[in-house]
């Protein structure tokens, strides 16, 4: 069995959980739109540094977490709450057929929350591998980043790199599509949907936005030479950013934009 791992893992799990708690912790809604019952065996893709699989052991009969970063997926193991979840390193685009039994699909339902906009180079695959992991019947209940996701940090991030000479769409590791897409996609490969809808939410960052920008923007941070260029230009978008983002009492705020989705395997 071969694991399929993220190379030069960019994540931090320890980052994350400074700048990005609220993350797991809004992910509540998905996860009671998912209604896991207490028989069914669940793949939780993309599942970070594991709290919301926690929360989801608690209600289900077993779990496997999936995620391409070997940090998250150790701070997942350190913190496992429940004997009923196992993890592995394993890329959502890429779902191996081992995780399903002698390759017949043993999941009732896959969960995924605040990771699916990070499968950009492949999307119809990260659909292809949850409707084959599947039981017939099988359900997914899936939110991430929709069209016009944190839309001014992301406009902000390839600006900055194009006034450097740079081509900064082609450094975006995000992949936002519209419900009207993502709708499509799901039918043309095997799901009915039952749901699918755009939610903006206004999310107040745990500490700011250049707190932001070093947790989540580092394919953008990367492109630039030296530290002193990548703090430069953090500090040019926060300032560009501070007088419609940071509130009277000193609070920034970004503007999320959920895709949330449940959809039957057919
Ligand atoms: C999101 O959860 O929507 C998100 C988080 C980090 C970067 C981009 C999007």
């Amino acid at each position: 069995m071969k694991d399929v791992t993220l190379q030069n893992d960019q994540w931090s799990a320890d980052n994350y959980n400074t700048h990005a708690s609220f993350v797991p912790q809004l992910g509540n809604t998905i996860l009671s739109m998912l209604n896991a019952q207490s028989h069914e065996r669940i793949l939780d893709v993309g599942c970070g540094s594991g709290e919301l699989t926690n929360d989801l052991a608690s209600q289900c009969a077993q779990v496997v977490g999936i995620d391409a970063s070997p940090d998250m997926i150790n701070k997942a193991n350190r913190i496992r709450r429940y004997d009923n979840t196992t993890y592995h390193v394993v890329d959502g685009q890429a779902i191996p057929s081992w995780l399903t039994e002698n390759q017949i699909p043993t999941f009732d339902a896959v969960f995924s929350n605040a990771a699916l906009h990070w499968m950009k180079n492949d999307p119809e695959g990260v659909i292809k591998g949850m409707h084959k992991a599947l039981k017939s019947g099988g359900r997914i209940a899936v939110e991430f980043g929709g069209f016009m996701n944190v839309g001014e940090v992301h406009t902000a991030l390839i600006q900055a790199l194009n006034r450097r000479g740079l081509d900064g769409k082609a450094y975006s590791p995000w992949f936002f599509p519209s419900d009207i897409h993502y709708r499509h996609l799901l039918e043309k490969h095997g799901f009915n949907v039952q749901q699918i809808d755009l939610i903006p939410r206004p999310t107040r960052l745990d500490t700011d936005v250049a707190g932001w920008i070093e947790t989540f923007g580092f394919t953008f941070l990367n492109a630039l030479p030296t530290d002193r260029d990548r703090q430069q230009m953090i500090q040019e978008i926060v300032e560009q950013l501070r007088p419609s983002y940071q509130r009277e009492d000193g609070a920034w705020y970004v503007m999320y934009v959920r895709l949330r989705a449940v959809a039957i395997k057919t």
